[in-house]
């Protein structure tokens, strides 16, 4: 019998659990045994509440060490979402030679460099295929393109939660907090929501990506990050009336020795691939000189698909097929981001005086943009070659509050 050590017993964690015994008969003829859950980590809170609800209390504690000590363990699973104990229960795992898989972004790209080190000192495998793009394969593919291509471009809607409300207030006119909260209830946001409005859980996604697609460490800091928490109807009309979609993409792309990553709107035509992607769903496409585009598609988020990514990477230890080794190179690429220009979309509700004052400093921009009032005083100005930087800056010297202004890229090529 191969165990399984399940730390944390929420959304995704009830998941493993589930297709586990889903699939109990297919599995134990795979791995030429059966695999079980033999001990899951809960909160004291939850024990008392599994305990009302009739469920196994034999296999629950609120101690983490009653896993790490159990000789019978096989792997151990981190799905707790916590970050502090998170990095702890990970790290301990490694340190004693217990593989280890996990869904925790936060975690992963935070301490990427240092968990893949230990990994690989201990000669123990540590997989992280479900923190990025939920239910798609990408970290493997991924590794294995590394070693046969020099990856140039990396893009992709990397949130559902994010894609789930664009999607639905665009098709559906639907109300932003209204689609958020669904999106909360369907298990697909994160902790703190914010993560994944304002782009911080794209940005981590992003950054682990990018950090294996070039071969070297690019860190949180060095993707520069904007969300889509205050867009309006006024912004959907809009970009609705150009035949347009706006998504929170985020793009890493190398150019020689240096490198851009950015986690932004950008406003797409319906014809562009990444137009298509809807609700909950991700789409990721990465650029090798050898393998050429490879786009990845599927559910980005939620209970089963998420479940199903920690239970391949689960295979793939228990198979014996996981590398240990650290995947990280040492490539030393100098980060670009403030040379980017492109065309910008700004949208500015507030006062006629402080509307004004934007328009007229709008026409110094070396491109004259175009501008339009709407029906309901909001301020619509399209930057026709502008730097980012300048874009924010404009809002910044005018000290508009962030529920006041919606900024988005158009077009990313
Ligand atoms: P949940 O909040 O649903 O589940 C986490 C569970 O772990 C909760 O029951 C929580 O208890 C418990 N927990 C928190 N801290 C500890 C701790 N220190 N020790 C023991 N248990 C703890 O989160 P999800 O299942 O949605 O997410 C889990 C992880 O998977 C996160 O890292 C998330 O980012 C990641 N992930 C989630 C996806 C999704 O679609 N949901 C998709 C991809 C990745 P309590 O509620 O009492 O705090
Ligand atoms: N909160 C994340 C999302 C979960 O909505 O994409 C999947 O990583």
């Amino acid at each position: 019998l191969k165990y399984i050590g399940l730390l944390g017993f929420g959304t995704v964690g009830s998941g493993v659990y589930e297709i586990l015994n889903n699939r109990s008969e297919e599995l134990a003829l795979a791995l030429g045994e059966p695999v079980a859950v033999k001990k899951i980590l809960v909160m004291p809170a939850d024990l008392e509440r599994k305990k009302a609800e009739g469920f196994d209390v034999s296999l629950l504690t609120t101690r983490f060490e009653d896993i790490l000590e159990d000789p019978d363990i096989d792997v151990i699973v981190e799905v707790t979402g916590a970050f502090e104990d998170g990095l702890r229960y990970m790290r301990s795992s490694l340190e004693k030679g217990i593989p280890v898989v996990t869904a925790n972004k936060s975690v992963v790209s935070a301490h990427m460099e240092s968990l893949l080190t230990l990994a690989k000192e201990k000669e123990t495998p540590f997989l992280y295929e479900a923190a990025v793009g939920g239910a798609i394969p990408i970290l493997k593919p991924l590794k294995e393109e590394i070693l046969l291509n020099r990856i140039d471009e990396i893009e992709g809607i990397l949130n559902g939660t994010a894609n789930y409300i664009l999607t639905r207030m665009f098709e559906e006119g639907l109300d932003y907090d209204k689609v958020l909260k669904k999106a909360q209830e369907l298990g697909y946001a994160e902790f703190d929501p914010t993560d994944d409005v304002e782009g911080f859980d794209s940005m981590r996604k992003l950054r682990i990506l990018a950090t294996l697609a070039f071969r070297g460490a690019v860190s949180e800091d060095d993707v520069i990050v904007s969300g889509i928490s205050s867009i309006t109807q006024a912004d959907i009309d809009y970009i609705k009336s150009e035949n347009a979609v706006v998504k929170l993409l985020g793009r890493a792309v190398r150019t020689g020795d240096t490198y851009t990553a950015v986690v932004e709107p950008i406003i797409v035509d319906r014809s562009d691939s990444f137009a298509s992607v809807s609700m909950a769903l991700n789409s990721i496409a990465i650029r090798g000189d050898h393998v050429g585009e490879l786009r990845f598609y599927g559910e980005g988020a939620g209970k089963l698909p998420t479940a199903d990514a920690i239970l391949r990477d689960v295979i793939d230890i228990l198979l014996g097929a996981a590398r240990w080794r650290n995947d990280i190179g040492d490539e030393k690429l100098s980060n670009a981001n403030d040379t980017q220009t492109g065309r910008y979309y700004l949208r500015v509700t507030t006062d006629a005086e402080t509307l004004e004052a934007i328009r007229a400093r709008s026409a110094d921009f070396a491109v004259a943009p175009y501008w339009e009032l709407t029906k309901d005083g909001s301020l619509i100005v399209v930057f026709g070659e502008a730097k980012r930087s300048d874009v924010y800056a404009l809002v910044g010297e005018i000290e508009l509050k962030r529920e006041d202004f919606f900024i988005a890229r158009v077009g990313y090529r």
